[in-house]
């Protein structure tokens, strides 16, 4: 039982209060305890959560674990340069470690992440391979150019003799560019999807941060599998990731180079190899090392354009093939669409639907696409469409 003593004036009380009171009160302040508690922990959280955001960001080197020492401090030496150094670590990090653990660390040489034993370029590959569901006629225009990459990559694989009569080699590489959205990407799985030779995809962006510090092992031990099972056809999607023009000073650009110049070892080592061929595509030819264009490594260059008129309408049949139309004029559409990517018209084609699905309409119309396409234009400015001009 507790007392509590209120005075006022000269006098003093003297209350009692019942042990219920006393267990609320004390169960409120502990209420309000764990609540402040909650509080501090969840600012406290967010702040790490910032800086574990902030240390990922931060360029990353490789490095191995060369020695365990005690209190949690470990020797790592850095790849590619022969430099050594000490950092202590958490007691969980330190745990996972072993001789020859591979870790990124930061420019502080603080371990950030504890690398996979190494990637498995088997495994790796494995998910690569793939025979995807898009076939040329899902592809709306460029027709030349398909033309163009049937003859480069299939003709060599189901007429080889033909190839053999008439006394050339056929082309190895072969290099996609264009501007974003144009289908370049849908072009190599359509090929993936024809062909009968083995298909194994490697994007650039991937190589670069996803297998970091292994992207040039990556490359050499992918091409000995595509050889293993040759024939097969490499493509490499978004190559200006590993291939542009070597930048300096930047961090993490060694790591790069070293991808980029297996890569170049590995087109060049073609001659000898059996059937393999390379398919590349990039957004940026501009930004590309020259060095991929010389001859004998991507020497059939095929340019992706923007579509033309008819191009734009071919690729607003394909994407409008299973929705129910009504008054819809793709002709109109495609000549008031002038500059819009093959993407582009796939997301307006999205769009006019929503807005049918959004009024619970049976069909998509006319107006549909209007409003589809007006909103498009806002989030694109800069690009010029003209209703019915
Ligand atoms: N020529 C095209 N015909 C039909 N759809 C296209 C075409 N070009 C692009 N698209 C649409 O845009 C999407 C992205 O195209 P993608 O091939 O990835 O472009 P990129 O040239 O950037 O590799 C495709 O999934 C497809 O829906
Ligand atoms: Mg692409």
């Amino acid at each position: 039982m507790q007392e509590i003593l209120v005075r006022s004036g000269t006098e003093s009380l003297v209350f009692e209060e019942s042990p219920r009171d006393v267990k609320e009160k004390e169960l409120k302040e502990r209420l309000l305890e764990a609540l402040v508690a909650n509080k501090y922990h969840s600012s406290k959280l967010q702040d790490l959560q910032i800086e574990n955001a902030r240390l990922k960001s931060m360029p990353l080197f490789i490095a191995s674990v060369v020695e365990k020492q005690n209190e949690n401090i470990v020797m790592l030496r850095m790849h590619g340069s022969e430099r050594e150094f000490l950092t202590r670590v958490g007691d969980k990090v330190y745990e996972a470690l072993d001789l020859n653990t591979r870790v990124a660390v930061n420019n502080a040489f603080n371990i950030v992440k504890v690398l996979s034993r190494s990637a498995d370029p088997r495994a790796v590959a494995m998910q690569l391979i793939e025979a995807p569901e898009t076939d040329y006629d899902m592809i709306g225009g460029l027709d030349p150019q398909i033309q163009e990459i049937k003859e480069a990559m299939e003709l060599p694989f189901t007429e080889p003799e033909l190839f053999r009569r008439i006394g050339i080699k056929p082309q190895r590489g072969i290099l996609l560019y264009g501007p974003p959205g144009t289908g370049k990407t849908m072009i190599a799985r359509a090929v993936a999807h024809r062909t009968n030779a083995t298909f194994i995809k490697l994007s650039g962006p991937e190589l670069v941060h996803k297998y970091l510090g292994e992207g040039a092992r990556l490359v050499r031990e992918i091409f000995q599998i595509a050889q293993e099972k040759a024939p097969a056809i490499v493509f490499i999607d978004e190559i200006d990731a590993v291939g542009s023009t070597r930048m300096q000073g930047n961090d993490g650009s060694e790591e790069v180079n070293r991808t980029m110049m297996q890569l170049l070892a590995e087109l060049d080592g073609f001659k000898d190899r059996g059937e393999v061929r390379v398919i590349a595509a990039t957004n940026r030819i501009d930004m590309l090392d020259p060095a991929l264009l010389r001859p004998g490594r991507f020497d059939r260059k095929i340019e992706i354009p923007l579509p033309e008129k008819e191009g734009r309408r071919a690729i607003f049949v394909v994407h409008t093939q299973h929705m129910p139309l009504e008054d819809v004029d793709l002709e109109m559409l495609a000549s008031i669409t002038e500059g819009a990517s093959g993407a582009d018209i796939n997301a307006i084609a999205t769009e006019a639907g929503m807005f049918a699905i959004r009024r619970k309409g049976e069909k998509v119309t006319m107006s549909d696409f209007q409003k589809a396409l007006e909103k498009f234009v806002q989030k694109k400015s800069g690009m010029e469409f003209c209703m019915f001009a």
